[in-house]
């Protein structure tokens, strides 16, 4: 089955985030009365949370197509110009890590969003001119890991602005049953919930474990997935109970253990470990630090004592 299928195809089916889904529920049935394009709608949050999913759901419940791309794509003004302009009434272009685009592109994007026309020079030097070129009313949807990160003129064309945030346990069973219903797979409530519980509050994540998982439960056992199977593989996969992998340890082993458990700079840990200080923060930092592992002080980032204690150190006193 392609990992594509199991993304919900529209609001009914969507669990979880239902802030969001309850406005954009209103501004969809709006904007289809006024027989309108939806207002440009920008997605900010975690990775895997469901920043396409919702932009195909919009696409597919307002009845029009989805064009999708991201910031690093499009290297040249010109490239989004030819993007938009291919554009029908009422698409949704969907624009994944949109703070990556380069500062040219980011300006075609101004006038069509604005007042949906793009502006192209015509001819050089002296004779140059620019004209503006119409396009149809369409929607942007914009996704990026942290809003901070966008221009603010890019940022204030938005209409409808939503965080997505970490999904909660029941609401990561529910999508987990419902994925293995997709895949055709047999699964105890048991079994889902445990898949849940290690997935780091993530359904992109839920959805990769539980296609290991179905492995395992294929070819070590008779084909269901029990709490029993779950167990084993999520195990041999080095996920443990609260959802934190390798690096998630990694990350507050190397803080405990070469840096007293912090305070420690960011740039500073990020090199420790070897990772990228963006990704450190917008891809790692989320969930430790909803979860209590992780903590943000003025001089840098600390190991709480649930970190301590979950990876097996002595509490130091003062902490
Ligand atoms: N699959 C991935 N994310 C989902 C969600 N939020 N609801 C239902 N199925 C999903």
């Amino acid at each position: 089955t392609l990992e594509g299928s199991l993304r919900p195809r529209t609001l009914e089916e969507y669990i979880g985030q239902e802030k969001t889904k309850n406005t954009l529920r209103i501004y969809i049935e709006a904007a289809k009365q006024r027989h309108d394009a939806l207002d440009h709608v920008l997605f900010y949050g975690p990775p895997g949370l469901g920043k396409t999913t919702l932009s195909g759901i919009i696409a597919n419940e307002m009845g029009t197509h989805l064009k999708v791309t991201s910031g690093p794509a499009i290297e040249k003004p010109g490239e989004m110009a030819a993007i938009l302009n291919n554009l029908q009434e009422g698409d949704v272009l969907f624009v994944d890590e949109i703070h990556r685009l380069n500062r040219q592109v980011e300006e075609v994007l101004y006038p069509a969003m604005e007042d949906f026309a793009i502006d192209i020079m015509i001819g050089k030097g002296a004779s140059a001119r620019s004209i503006r070129l119409d396009l149809p009313r369409f929607t942007l949807v914009g996704a990026t890991t942290r809003a901070g990160l966008l221009s603010a003129p890019l940022r204030d064309r938005f209409g409808v602005v939503h965080h997505l945030e970490f999904y909660s346990q029941q609401e990561l069973t529910t999508i987990v049953i419902r994925s293995a219903q997709v895949l055709g797979v047999e699964i105890d409530p048991k079994g889902a919930a445990e898949i849940a519980k290690r997935s780091r509050g993530t359904p992109r994540l839920a959805n990769r474990l539980l296609k290991r998982v179905r492995d395992f439960a294929q070819v070590k056992y008779d084909g269901r997935i029990t709490l029993e199977v779950a167990n084993f593989a999520l195990d041999l996969l080095e996920v443990d109970s609260y959802g934190l992998d390798k690096l998630d340890r990694r990350i507050l082993q190397t803080m405990i253990r070469n840096f007293q458990g912090g305070p420690v700079g960011l740039e500073t840990l990020a090199a420790a470990i070897g990772e990228d200080a963006g990704t450190l923060e917008d891809v790692y930092e989320p969930y430790l630090l909803q979860n209590g592992f992780l903590g943000r002080t003025p001089r840098g980032r600390i190991a709480t004592a649930a970190a301590y204690e979950h990876l097996g150190y002595p509490i130091p006193s003062e902490k």
